[in-house]
């Protein structure tokens, strides 16, 4: 790392962007880049000041990707401040956002998608069809254009970091992908842009998800290995919910993903559910 750092910048023009981190590593600087959809809560800024440790240059990229979401789903209504974000995000001693308009992202006649076949298949993939390419295609599109040394990402979207990860490694990126925990509200619940859409009964229930999560991780702390038994704790604080529907919940293997019926190796149990509208995921790793 070298010591000087960049006045902060906004960039939004995708050609500005790529030529500003082309000058910065000729400058042998370390780049790291966190690429967000903006409304920024703890579990974002974490990610900013971890790459604030790690990087002489930091980039946020904000841009709400209209591939990653269903025609049914909540793009119209996803929560935007990118005056509250930017300061956040100065705050955090980030150098360049990154914030382009869908225009400049999408031409006209843009029809290239990136797919991982199989890791995308399950759990938010059998739901939200087309949703992992949609965002595997924009952080390529957001790696082409940052051209980073680090990337960061939170762990409460595992399949997505899972995902990331593997594409990395197979168009041979060069990134170093850094996975960090989730971060939680006082209670349990974790951080999500969505939680904003909860009506407060809603936000109480919520903690089905984290409950559960946190029963079956003491199930396991107690000597069960069974994926049914398991899952059976996790499942039972939904009763306490009546609002709140598991879209699904499951226990896979934490890295290739694949289900389990028992906890004989290092593990992830996922959770989605919907509370009234609002879908929310979580998940907790498990190791037997
Ligand atoms: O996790 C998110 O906020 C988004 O899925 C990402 C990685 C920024 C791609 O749009």
């Amino acid at each position: 790392m070298t010591a000087s750092r960049l006045p902060f910048e906004i960039i939004r023009d995708p050609a500005a962007m790529r030529a500003k981190v082309e000058d910065l590593r000729r400058d042998g600087r370390t780049l790291a880049v966190v690429p967000t959809m903006g409304y920024l809560h703890e579990g974002h800024l974490s990610l900013l000041r971890a790459a604030r440790a790690r990087a002489d240059v930091v980039i946020l990229t904000i841009f709400v990707n209209p591939t990653q979401f269903g025609p049914t789903e909540d793009l119209a209504r996803y929560p935007r401040d990118e005056d509250g974000d930017l300061a956040k995000a100065r705050s955090c001693g980030v150098d360049l956002a990154f914030c382009p308009d869908v225009a400049a992202m999408y031409g006209p006649g843009a029809q290239t998608f990136v797919t991982v076949r199989e890791l995308e298949q399950p759990m938010c993939g059998e739901r939200r069809p087309g949703h992992f390419a949609g965002v595997a295609t924009i952080v390529t599109k957001l790696f082409n254009l940052t051209r980073p040394h680090l990337a960061f990402f939170g762990e409460k979207d595992f399949q997505q970091l899972a995902i990331i990860r593997r594409l990395v490694r197979d168009l041979d990126f060069g990134i170093e992908v850094v996975g960090l925990p989730i971060v939680r509200e006082p209670d349990g619940l974790a951080m999500s842009s969505r939680n904003v859409y909860l009506a407060p009964d809603h936000r109480r229930q919520a903690l089905a998800l984290s409950r559960g999560l946190a029963a079956a991780a003491a199930a396991v702390a107690a000597g069960e290995r069974d994926a049914a038994a398991l899952l059976a704790a996790a499942r039972a604080p939904f009763a306490e919910a009546p609002d709140a529907r598991l879209d699904y919940l499951e226990l896979r293997g934490a890295d290739d993903l694949a289900p389990l019926t028992r906890l004989d190796r290092r593990a992830v149990m996922a959770v989605a559910a919907f509370v009234g509208t609002t879908r929310l995921i979580d998940n907790r790793v498990l190791q037997p």
